[in-house]
């Protein structure tokens, strides 16, 4: 049976567009996730927006819009942008889910009812745009320690979460739990800052605005932030629901992941909530740093947050996720900086890992006609045995860091191998041994294996790169597993056509681009949009294709096929595997549609197949052809393609 894997994002607030700053949690997430799904975990990725609070109301207003309107046009946008950038979440949750809501007034209902809230009446020092109060030891200069402005003293009637009933257990759990808050220094500031000061009861409901999930047994009051944000964790697994076996399976959380400034919310209110609810506490949080732009947080509401669909359009999503990766602020904040980000496209992308591609694929073209020759030994001399053994104890260190999430160190690994691969060419000198077919054969056997060995782990890290790196090598991307990265596999590898396909990273001239990117600023910079029109235009942008000729789409063979059986897969949310018959033939096809429909609704229903896609294995099983479904850009309205009357299996759709 596979580990179960928990992680999550922050849920995004959906007051306003994203910036690339709110990329970095995103991209660090997706890549643990995608590893550990490759190391046979059965992982849950859970991330989604926070919809709720008084500056939603606002900006709804501002908008035009009411604000459930507002938060569904923002969502989209958030799932579009997550699209684009390759983010593999497994469950996106909004704080306006039915589910969601009627669990946080459950919860809100029995902290009452055992006593961890009352009632009483408000008066504060309120900062608006960060929806939270501090005391006046907490503010820096007067003003809002997380965003710098003025805060206003605010007095209202409104329940209360009795956080200091729980200061001891606090104190005493991050004694036993050294592990729980990843960095000694966040640990440190937060003891010595927040928790050893004393706690003071917590503010939870409020009468101020209405957007918000209203507390079951008193209407007047909505349920403030922190109960209706934090608790997404568990509403999303299924906490006090019907069907609670996702809460069963992955609670306590592996990792909680997020930026500096919300750190204190989830290892104090968080771990009191939990501790109330007499919930175990998530394993590890972990914060990161600020990306910056000219010395300050990216933030849209400072005015500098850069819009992350420019730069993927422009460079591509992977360069966006690389850097991101290697130069991001995995521990301290780290600036965004355009010629640092072209730099690192030339250097690292285009320079080392292209190269290598086209030089590898381009000598095998020449000399083996693409095909990868069969060799008996790989290690022939101490060039190859040192590379094999780089590439071979690479996995190790990758794991490691990805565990104690260095990632920006796990990348280097990776890059140890390209590094050492175009050091092994400059070794081996492969130009001079055409008359030496043999030996030609087995350094072009070791480079092919070196860059197999780089595109499995990149299948984490830089998905699309890793696609197109096994496309030109000819290889299944299944063989792409962390358990053939060694030599006894490099052995058996033999026969791949491979072809020499475009550069994988176009070079860049960084004074030029940089001029591009200076002179767009204004394109960068968070535009204040309106939202109706803006969404429509950018998905359109992301969703639409290039244009095929007649020709290529002739290529595709659709047909009419009858469902025979269907059934979820096991440890697979999302899928579901039908015998499907096309004429006299029965055949598997896995689709993702298990949130959608049951298996037994699916019985007997006729849909429209492409028959010729290639077969692709799907948790070890192999799908043959593809159903089609319509889906809206929501990914909530989904319904499958059917013909228009009773038509025989196998007719062709045409
Ligand atoms: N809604 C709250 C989280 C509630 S979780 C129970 C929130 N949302 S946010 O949209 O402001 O932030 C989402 C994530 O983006 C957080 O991890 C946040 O820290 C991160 N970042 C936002 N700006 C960032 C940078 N400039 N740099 C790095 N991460 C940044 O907070």
């Amino acid at each position: 049976m596979k580990k179960p894997f928990y992680i999550t994002t922050p849920i995004y607030y959906a007051s306003g567009d994203l910036h690339l700053g709110h990329c970095v949690t995103s991209v660090y997430v997706d890549t643990i996730a995608r590893f550990k799904r490759m190391s046979n975990f059965d992982v849950m990725f859970l991330t989604g927006s926070d919809e709720h609070g008084q500056k939603v109301e606002q900006k709804a207003k501002e908008a035009g819009m009411n604000p459930q309107e507002y938060v569904d046009k923002l969502d989209l946008k958030f799932k579009d942008l997550w699209k684009l950038l390759n983010i593999s979440y497994d469950k996106y949750i909004r704080t306006t889910d039915e589910n969601h809501v009627k669990t946080v007034q459950k919860i809100f209902t029995k902290l009452y009812e055992n006593g961890d809230i009352y009632k009483g009446e408000y008066e504060g020092l309120y900062c608006t745009p960060c929806e939270s109060f501090f005391t006046e030891s907490q503010l820096i200069d007067g003003k809002c320690p997380d965003c710098g402005r003025e805060v206003v003293k605010t007095k209202e009637e409104a329940y209360f979460f009795k956080l200091s009933k729980y200061q001891k257990q606090i104190e005493d759990y991050y004694e036993n739990h050294p592990d729980f808050i990843r960095l000694d220094a966040t640990r440190k500031e937060m003891v010595n800052g927040f928790i050893k000061p004393g706690l003071q009861d917590l503010c939870v409901s409020r009468t101020s605005f209405k957007w918000g999930v209203p507390v079951e047994f008193d209407k007047n009051h909505v349920v403030y932030v922190w109960i209706d944000a934090l608790t997404n964790y568990i509403t999303a697994l299924g906490y006090l629901q019907e069907d609670d076996s996702l809460f069963k399976k992955f609670w306590p959380a592996d990792f909680h992941i997020m930026a500096k400034e919300i750190v204190r919310f989830h290892i104090i209110i968080w771990p009191a909530i939990l501790m109330a609810l007499n919930l175990p506490l998530p394993k590890q949080i972990h914060a990161h740093g600020w990306l910056t732009k000219a010395g300050t947080k990216m933030g849209k509401s400072l005015g500098n947050g850069f819009n992350p669909y420019v730069l993927c359009e422009r460079y591509g999503v992977d360069s966006v996720r690389y850097f991101l990766i290697k130069n991001g602020p995995i521990m301290q904040d780290a600036p965004y900086d355009n010629e640092l980000f072209l730099n690192t496209i030339n250097s690292d992308l285009c320079n080392e890992l292209g190269n290598l591609l086209s030089r590898t694929t381009a000598m095998l073209a020449q000399n083996f006609e693409g095909v990868l020759p069969k060799v008996a030994n790989t290690k022939e001399n101490e060039f190859d045995s040192n590379l094999i053994n780089v590439i071979e104890s690479a996995y190790e260190n990758v794991e490691k860091y990805i565990n104690s999430l260095d990632i920006n160190l796990a990348v280097n690994e990776i890059f140890k191998i390209v590094r050492s691969a175009n050091k092994y060419i400059d070794e081996t000198t492969p130009w001079k041994l055409k008359e030496n077919k043999e030996r030609l054969a087995v350094v072009l056997h070791n480079l092919y294996f070196a860059l197999f060995s780089v595109a499995t782990f990149l299948k984490a890290f830089l998905p699309q790169t890793s696609e197109k790196i096994l496309n030109q090598l000819g290889m299944d991307s299944n063989n792409a597993v962390f358990e053939n990265i060694t030599n006894e596999f490099n052995l058996k590898i033999a026969g791949n056509q491979t072809f020499k396909g475009e550069a994988l990273f176009a070079r860049l001239d960084v004074n030029k681009e940089i001029e591009f990117l200076l002179s767009g600023e204004k394109k960068m910079e968070e535009v204040k949009v309106d939202v109706k029109e803006e969404i429509k235009e950018e998905v359109k942008e992301i969703k639409g294709k290039p244009e095929i000729t007649y020709d290529d789409f002739d290529k595709c063979e659709f047909r009419v096929g009858k469902i025979l059986e269907a059934e979820k897969v096991e440890g697979a949310d999302r899928l579901l595997k039908f015998k499907v018959k096309i004429g006299d033939e029965e055949r598997t096809i896995i689709s993702g549609v298990a949130p959608y429909y049951t298996p037994e609704y699916m019985v007997n229903k006729s849909v429209v197949v492409v028959v010729n896609l290639k077969p692709r294995k799907i948790r070890g099983i192999e799908s043959k052809g593809m159903i089609l479904y319509a889906c809206d850009e929501t990914e909530e309205n989904l319904c499958f393609v059917t013909p228009e009357k009773e038509m025989e299996s196998g007719v062709e759709v045409c």
